[in-house]
């Protein structure tokens, strides 16, 4: 049997480059098997199986813009779930939403904007969706709530869409609010329910396109988890900047638990709960 061909020196440098300037993503030499794995399909398809000419075949004036998509969504790591990280959905609950209403019900505002970036196929656009009809019990219609989920990757943004999902990826929801918020469907899967689904506004977007991101300005909390991992320390403040310049005064930036805007944006103030923490951006001085 043949062995599987790898990339060569060129072909990484090229691919790597052509994906860290769309994305933001830089995948390390430590990564490359990664990148390896993630385009053998795509290049074998390719006309002449070289990745130098596929991304210059891309690149060029007759680039397909639709090719350009289907190796974004080959490379990107979409891993997420319903209720991700417990501590943060504590948080959540027991703090930042109940501030973030309260505050607009002072004002008499009831407004609440939300974006969740990087949001993959919506899991975590849904969970705050949920967090939110559970603390404002029936007066969610009172609200003119969106909740922005945006992402790069294409089949994830239809999947969000959709709003429906397999059992795997609802296992950290509660039973009751499973049965609350889901429908069963009748090929053994899980759709989020109308109430849910019309406060969630999905679309493709891509994090390192800062006029892009200014359309989710005005926003009270930013979820921004395990999306920046894989950027270079430029993209990562780039995309820290556009944040802060999206939140309201007292708004909330929540990166993954092991992420960490330490060194790279000095204006925001880290807030800290029981096993978690977060971003506020404060108020002028
Ligand atoms: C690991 S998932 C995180 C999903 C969710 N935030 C969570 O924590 O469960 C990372 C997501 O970031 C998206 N992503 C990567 N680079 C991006 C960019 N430049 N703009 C927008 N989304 C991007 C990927 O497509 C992927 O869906």
């Amino acid at each position: 049997m043949q062995p599987e061909k790898s990339l060569t020196d060129t072909e990484f440098i090229a691919l790597r480059d052509f994906i860290y300037k769309k994305t933001g993503i830089l995948f390390s030499e430590r990564n490359r098997y990664l990148l390896d794995a993630r385009t053998r399909e795509i290049l074998s398809q390719a006309r002449d199986k070289n990745a130098v000419s596929y991304i210059r075949s891309l690149c060029g004036p007759g680039g397909d813009p639709l090719e350009v998509n289907r190796l974004i969504n080959k490379v990107t790591i979409t891993e997420t779930s319903f209720f991700r990280d417990p501590h943060q959905i504590a948080a959540l609950t027991k703090n930042v939403i109940p501030e973030v209403a309260a505050r607009h019900e002072q004002f008499g505002s009831r407004l609440l904007r939300i974006w969740s970036a990087g949001s993959s196929s919506g899991e975590e656009a849904y969970t705050v969706a949920i967090l939110l009809a559970e603390h404002l019990k029936g007066r969610l219609s009172d609200w003119n709530i969106t909740i922005f989920a945006t992402d790069i990757n294409e089949d994830a943004i239809e999947a969000c869409k959709a709003g429906v999902y397999k059992p795997y990826t609802l296992r950290n929801v509660p039973r009751d609010l499973q049965e609350k918020y889901f429908l069963a469907t009748s090929d053994g899967r899980f759709a989020v329910r109308d109430e849910i689904k019309r406060l969630v506004f999905a679309e493709r977007s891509s994090l390192t396109d800062p006029a892009a991101c200014k359309k989710y300005s005005g926003v009270d909390l930013i979820l921004l988890r395990n999306v920046l991992i894989y950027f270079t320390t430029d993209a990562k403040t780039a995309v820290l900047q556009s944040c802060y310049e999206n939140l309201r005064d007292n708004g909330y930036l929540f990166l993954g638990q092991s992420e960490t805007a330490f060194g790279i944006n000095h204006s925001f103030k880290l807030v800290t709960f029981v096993n978690a923490f977060a971003y506020k951006k404060p108020l002028p001085r």
